[in-house]
């Protein structure tokens, strides 16, 4: 089942009206871990953010389940977003002023979870990724590694249908960027849905499939 689908997406940029992204169309299937990869510059990032509906297209449409999200309006868009998108960027952009548990909190409570049960399900999912008794610290006083994980866990405890990532391994060692591929693996073995822009080669080929961008546009798919 289609859960995802861009149809000849266009998204010109800047003064010159580069063309970033330029008349792509696929589709990523339920339960589907996909990968963009390609050169700086070769437009992974619009596309995600295109996808995701953090951005909309110049010309063509994209899709969410039955939802045109290139039509909606920003605060539709949002809306969307929050409810069925989890998102994990290269900088873990957690709130420095916060406990790691406050950082999984927040976004719930901006869902309308009680805050009972936004800790409780916090502590789960924090848990599942290994790090509960880091709870309480602030960002600052975790590794990069830890750091990226709560990252992963905010992204996850709103039970979102897709996570989208850019070059979420970046900014790490080899053994935290393969800790955070392993996790990713198996949220994706649970059923979610993974569209992830990465750079590593041999992370690109842990995906189910690979489209590969130059200059805006898919020179090929594995
Ligand atoms: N805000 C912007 N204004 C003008 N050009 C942009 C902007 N953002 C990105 N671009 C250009 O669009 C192209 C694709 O960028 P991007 O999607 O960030 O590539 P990637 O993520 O693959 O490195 C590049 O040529 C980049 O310079
Ligand atoms: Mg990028």
């Amino acid at each position: 089942m289609t859960v995802l689908e861009c149809r000849s997406v266009v998204r010109e940029l800047g003064e010159v009206r580069t063309r970033a992204v330029d008349d792509v169309s696929f589709s990523v299937d339920q339960g589907e871990f996909v990968a963009l990869t390609g050169y700086s510059g070769s437009g992974k990032s619009t596309l995600l953010y295109l996808l995701s509906a953090l951005d909309r297209p110049t010309s063509g449409e994209t899709w969410f389940a039955s939802r045109c999200t290139s039509s909606l309006v920003d605060d539709e868009r949002a809306l969307l977003r929050r409810e069925h998108f989890g998102f994990v960027f290269q900088f873990h952009f957690l709130l420095p002023e916060f406990s790691v548990l406050e950082n999984v909190v927040v976004p719930l409570r901006h869902r309308g979870v009680e805050l009972a049960d936004a800790n409780a399900r916090a502590l789960d999912v924090l848990g599942a990724l290994g790090i509960a008794e880091l709870a309480a610290r602030r960002p600052h006083q975790l590794s990069g590694g830890q750091q990226q994980r709560v990252s992963v866990a905010r992204a996850i405890a709103g039970k979102p249908t897709i996570v989208f990532a850019d070059e979420p391994t970046g900014n790490l060692d080899s053994t935290a960027a393969e800790a955070t591929m392993s996790i990713f693996e198996e949220l994706v073995r649970q059923g979610l849905t993974m569209v992830m822009v990465t750079h590593e080669p041999l992370f690109a080929q842990r995906a189910h499939r690979e489209i590969h961008l130059r200059d805006g546009k898919i020179v090929s798919i594995r």
